[in-house]
């Protein structure tokens, strides 16, 4: 009761019941907290960081989102929640427990609460599809009974009744990572990791993957943790995002933040790539024109707002358009449009766009 009340003055002291999704989240308990943890590797006699002290809570029914290049750390860090990889030092809490200290009867029913999908499926060759979602139910000693009822529930929820019968070779990309989802819920898990679940297949495949991950964190209430390079992954299903560079975390946020407005240059990188922005052409497009130029970012139900006509017409200014975008971040959508102002009161014209909402960002005065 009394640490309900503390967090509904806080919210309520620092503004953020208007700002539900956050507020939410904050009184959502912490599933995953990572405390200075780390790991390295010994490398013929060399140390190798592969991780850096690590700080990071991931609340529970979220998906969180790490992205970074390759050998960022990405997959040492997620191996490091299931315990596939030892720290080196710090702790990590889930729900509440030192998962750093269980012994291996401990690390068999974490195993059973955690379930995980690969980049390459990692499917068993031998056993039909029904044989690799019952097998981790097998493994737990369930009764052959129960399996043949859940592996059918699973098959259901994943699309693939019609494929039960057929060995993993008879499967597309995105048929064989639905296996290794239904497999990956057989248990029940409350955490699914996602090691660049993705990364093996082509755009459509990939945007039904990601909607059916969405669908299982709405539906079941599961907390998805995604490691990806790609940054288009996290804007389209994740809530919160983690940068990594070279073992260390640069950035972190809701993803709205994050990509609407990078601040390390490794996630500029990332940002860019996903929207495909030449950067370098975009400012070339700079010295063509004159004026001031402002990127406008609209975010929610602003994106749809006739804000441009209306302003012009109000105050007088053109707009030369350099480069934009409207698509959505998870189930908002969002603008960035980045512009040149000619004639007219600049200044009206930008003062109108903020008290409208809209995000103003001076990229020349
Ligand atoms: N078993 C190991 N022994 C020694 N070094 C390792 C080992 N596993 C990972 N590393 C090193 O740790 C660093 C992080 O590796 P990790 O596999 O976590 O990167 P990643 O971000 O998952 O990369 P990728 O996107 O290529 O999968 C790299 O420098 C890697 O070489
Ligand atoms: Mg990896």
């Amino acid at each position: 009761m009394v640490l309900l009340r503390t967090i509904w003055n806080n919210a309520v002291r620092w503004g953020l019941l208007g700002f539900t999704p956050l507020f939410f989240l904050l009184v959502r308990a912490a599933v995953i907290r990572f405390q200075r943890l780390h790991k390295s590797y010994s490398v013929a006699g060399r140390e190798v960081v592969a991780l850096q002290p690590l700080d990071l809570t991931i609340a529970s029914g979220e998906v969180f989102g790490i992205i970074g290049h390759s050998g960022a750390g990405k997959s040492t860090l997620i191996r490091l929640i299931n315990r596939l990889e030892e720290p080196s030092g710090g702790r990590l809490l889930i729900g509440g427990e030192d998962v750093t200290a269980l012994d291996r009867a401990g690390l068999r029913g974490l195993r059973r609460r955690i379930g995980m999908i690969f980049q390459h499926f990692n499917l068993l060759s031998s056993r039909t599809v029904a044989g690799n979602v019952a097998f981790p139910l097998e493994l737990a000693g369930t009764p052959r009974s129960e399996i043949d009822a859940r592996v059918a529930e699973l098959l259901a929820r994943v699309g693939l009744e019609q494929h039960a019968d057929k060995y993993p070779v008879q499967l597309s990309g995105g048929q064989k990572q639905r296996v290794g989802i239904a497999r990956a819920l057989a248990t029940h898990p409350q955490i699914l990791l996602c090691d660049e679940a993705t990364s093996a297949l082509d755009p459509q495949t990939t945007a039904s993957v990601l909607q059916l991950l969405g669908q299982i964190n709405r539906e079941l209430g599961l907390t998805i943790v995604l490691i990806t390079h790609e940054m288009d992954v996290i804007r389209r299903v994740c809530d919160r995002v983690a940068v990594l560079d070279a073992g260390q975390l640069v950035e972190s946020g809701p993803v709205a933040e994050v990509f609407l407005h990078p601040q390390h240059p490794t996630t500029h990188r990332f940002v860019s790539e996903a929207e495909q922005v030449d950067e370098r052409e975009l400012h070339r497009s700079f010295a063509a024109v004159g004026g001031r130029i402002v990127r406008l970012t609209f975010l929610g139900a602003d994106t749809y707002q006739p804000l441009l006509g209306r302003i012009a017409r109000d105050t007088g200014v053109d707009y030369n358009i350099l480069s934009g975008r409207v698509d959505r971040i998870k189930d908002t959508p969002y603008g960035q449009l980045t512009v040149a102002l000619a004639g007219g009161d600049a200044n009206a014209a930008l003062a109108g766009f903020a008290a409208a909402g809209v995000h103003v960002e001076e990229l020349r005065q």
